[in-house]
């Protein structure tokens, strides 16, 4: 039989290409879709190394149904999608909402539009834990109620799921899995793929290893006043390599779910300091890194971490690889970049 064909929008992203490695080892047939304007061919290309595959690309805007359209028309075979296209910086969200805007929900409309048309029923939604805020209770479940958004980019993730709930009560076909990913770090264990920022990174992980490859001067810790056990924010750090068997786990179990949209949290359970985070690098890589603590920053979560317990139930996933399992992990593609490059 000829494997399922699964429409990636983003597959040229960070957590669309793990994601590519695990669909493919999967059995699954990626077609893969990117407008390449954050991401690049170069993780594709390290993908088709890792499994010995070639993948099916097109490069296309996901705002564009006419493009979308055409997709679908090519490949008839397709049963279902993963939407990872999106914008993802925070900072960047609160000086150009617009573009947030456009982009997130444009995308998102533009592919329930063409799904609809192709009777396309499955999608599988990159949603995030920036859904909940500051929440008054953690670890957060998925009926942790959202508080108010602090970011355009949150309030485009809110909206997108509101967007999905309403269309799976109007479209009696349409199923959805939302997974709300907590903070994906690491990358590929071969080195041929990680994460690969175009600017100075936002995130906390490419701007330690940046700062430990010489890059960047300095790691500033943005804050050690708050109220944690050693003042730095509490984060749940998850394998990008788990995140992505999560997306294969919800394809192929989304018709057993008990409602046709799901949202699903994906993150290990386990909270972790920031100042805990750059001690276990230096732990693991033996790198000396020169960090010094700065200001808080403005829209950080002092504290959020997941309650895994439905991803288990539903998706039989649970997080098998650790903090220092992705930060040499990260290590090492960082110093495949900087060995690429010379
Ligand atoms: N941090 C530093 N110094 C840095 C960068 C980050 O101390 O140079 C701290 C932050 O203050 C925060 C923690 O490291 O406490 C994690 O920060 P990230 O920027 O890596 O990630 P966030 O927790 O801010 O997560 C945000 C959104 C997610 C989104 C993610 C990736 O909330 O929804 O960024 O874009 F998925």
């Amino acid at each position: 039989m000829a494997p399922d064909k699964v429409l990636i929008t983003g597959g040229a992203g960070y957590i669309g290409a793990h994601t590519l490695v695990e669909l493919a080892t999967s059995g699954f047939e990626p077609v893969v879709i990117d407008n390449l304007s954050r991401s690049s061919m170069r993780l594709i290309k390290g993908a088709e190394q890792i499994t010995g595959k070639k993948f099916l690309f097109e490069k296309i805007d996901c705002t564009d149904v006419m493009q979308l359209r055409a997709v679908f028309e090519k490949h008839p075979e397709i049963t279902s999608v993963i939407h990872f296209a999106a914008f993802k910086s925070v900072n960047e969200s609160v000086e150009k909402p617009l573009i947030y805007y456009q982009n997130n929900l444009g995308s998102l409309m533009a592919l329930l539009l063409a799904m609809q048309e192709f009777s396309v029923t499955k999608l599988v939604f990159s949603s995030s834990c920036t859904v909940y805020g500051q929440p008054d209770v953690i670890p957060v479940t998925e009926l942790t109620p959202f508080k108010e958004p602090e970011t355009p980019y949150g309030a485009s993730k809110q909206m997108g799921e509101r967007l999905l709930q309403d269309m799976v009560k109007a479209w009696k076909e349409l199923q959805v899995v939302a997974l709300r990913y907590f903070n994906p770090i690491g990358a590929h264990s071969s080195g041929l793929i990680g994460e690969l920022p175009l600017d100075e990174p936002n995130n906390l992980v490419p701007y330690i290893t940046q700062t430990a490859i010489g890059k960047r001067k300095q790691l500033i810790v943005f804050g050690d006043d708050y109220k944690t056990p050693d003042g730095s924010c509490l984060r749940d750090f998850i394998h990008v390599m788990d995140l992505a068997a999560a997306h294969v786990l919800a394809l192929k179990s989304m018709d057993n779910f008990p409602q046709r949209y799901e949202a699903i949290n994906v993150g290990t359970g386990i909270p972790c300091s920031v100042l805990e985070l750059v001690s276990a690098f230096m732990n693991v890589t033996g790198v000396n890194l020169d960090f010094k603590i700065g200001k808080r920053r403005i829209g950080d979560i002092e504290q959020v971490y997941a309650d895994p317990d439905k991803s288990r139930r539903l998706l039989g996933w649970e997080a098998n690889r650790t903090v220092e399992d992705a930060l040499r992990d990260a290590w090492n593609w960082e110093k495949k970049l900087a060995h690429d490059a010379d």
